[in-house]
């Protein structure tokens, strides 16, 4: 196939606000592209369980970068999915429930903490051929990353889908998750260090009205384009 040998490998950067479908969609491109694929909400998320299990407060910043300093964050590709592993223990089960994901915003302020999960995420797309999904990927974390898309959708249709996707299990209503989204934008776009924020050079993808495979096709022609033009 042209354009996808492994020596024009590329960067794929998908940034984007909470349940806009972006770690699924990352997924998929890395299938197809058979690249790595880099979830830094995981990341940021492992940290999070790991001082709500320790009782560290989001405002207590010195315990938190001093704990965060010695925590070894690890993702390894699995099945369709990625494992997260935190000091070598899988904690992929935990990190998505509700407690951790009304948390997350607060730890994911903190500057120090950025720093050292900027530097990791950097690390793992040194050798090229990464999709990697978050909030500040092509502003801050990969600014030369050669595709970089921002995937949007309305609060309404984020809140029906990580509905869909957590089921009952958590008793969580819809309204519940729609008010929850909201507020979750507004910290991450309002927090000083590494706002959500579009990239100049992004590719705004508003997928209210798309499925995810005419998403996944629309990212992939595009990355081939890239491919081809980088020759
Ligand atoms: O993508 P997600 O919902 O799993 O992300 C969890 C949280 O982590 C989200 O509220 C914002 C934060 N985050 C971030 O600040 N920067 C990133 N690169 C990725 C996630």
């Amino acid at each position: 196939m042209k354009g996808t040998g492994k020596n024009d490998r590329i960067n794929i950067a998908i940034d984007g606000p909470a349940g806009a479908g972006k770690s699924t969609v990352a997924r998929m491109v890395a299938n197809k592209l058979q690249y790595i694929y880099v979830d830094t909400g995981a990341m940021y998320r492992a940290v999070t369980l790991f001082m709500l299990n320790e009782g560290i407060s989001s405002e207590n910043h010195e315990k938190v970068l001093q704990t965060a300093q010695n925590m070894v964050i690890e993702l390894k590709p699995y099945e369709n999915g990625q494992l997260v592993l935190l000091n070598g223990k899988d904690v992929t089960p935990y990190i998505r429930s509700h407690q951790v994901s009304s948390a997350v915003s607060r730890y994911a302020q903190i500057e120090g903490l950025r720093t050292q999960l900027v530097d990791l995420q950097r690390q793992m797309a040194l050798r090229k051929g990464v999709v990697m999904d978050g909030r500040d990927i092509g502003t801050t974390v990969l600014p030369d990353a050669e595709v970089k898309i921002f995937m949007t959708a309305s609060v309404k249709e984020r809140a029906l889908r990580r509905f869909k996707e957590m089921g009952d299990a958590e008793g969580v209503s819809l309204e519940q998750l729609e008010l929850d989204i909201a507020a979750r934008d507004r910290l991450d776009q309002e927090r000083e260090v590494s706002p959500l924020r579009c990239a100049d050079d992004a590719i705004v993808l508003d997928t209210t009205q798309m499925t995810i495979h005419e998403v996944v096709d629309t990212i992939f022609s595009y990355c081939i384009s890239q491919m081809d033009g980088e020759k």
